[in-house]
């Protein structure tokens, strides 16, 4: 038996401001996009910003459904409709942002394990890391490829 330790490498800034001006532009516009939420179950509103290689920036909201299943978390909108419109084009980056009706959520946003799976598999699609950069109030995290969020992870090599 061994034991094996897999590390998660992040980056924090304390504000936006630090960021540089690329990334600032696309936390920008998750920013905007929690406007367009439609979550009337659980008041939670997510915004997500992809950053396509040749410059498009594709943004989504978070969709909910009264048959709750049915709903679409923002960062997986905001990748389908990228990938949907920009097939052959590489995801950069992704910037996400949150706001509760109920409370202040002071720490980053972090992707459900099914969004997570959804951004791994466009990044090995393209071949080309995603930066993901996840926002809270006082604290941004960077990530600099999706590998790192999901470790031991199921992917094609599995299938193909
Ligand atoms: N949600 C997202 O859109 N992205 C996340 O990263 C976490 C959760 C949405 C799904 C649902 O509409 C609401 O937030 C509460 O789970």
């Amino acid at each position: 038996m061994k034991k094996v330790e897999i590390i998660c490498s992040v980056l924090e800034f304390h504000s936006i401001k630090e960021l540089d001006l690329k990334d600032k532009l696309l936390v920008g516009k998750a920013k905007n996009a929690i406007k367009s939420a439609y979550s009337p179950y659980s008041k939670f509103q997510v915004g997500a910003a992809v950053l396509l290689k040749n410059g498009e920036i594709i943004t989504g909201s978070n969709q909910e459904n009264a048959a709750y299943p049915s709903g679409l978390c923002a960062e997986r909108v905001a990748l389908f409709y990228a990938n949907s419109k920009f097939p052959e084009v590489p995801v950069s980056a992704i910037a996400i942002c949150n706001f509760s009706a109920f409370k202040e959520i002071e720490k980053p946003i972090s992707p459900c394990g099914a969004c997570r799976q959804v951004l791994l598999e466009t990044e090995i699609r393209f071949q080309n890391p995603i930066k993901v950069i996840l926002v809270g109030q006082n604290k941004i995290q960077v990530i600099n490829e999706v590998k790192q969020l999901l470790p031991l992870s199921f992917d094609s090599e599995f299938l193909l």
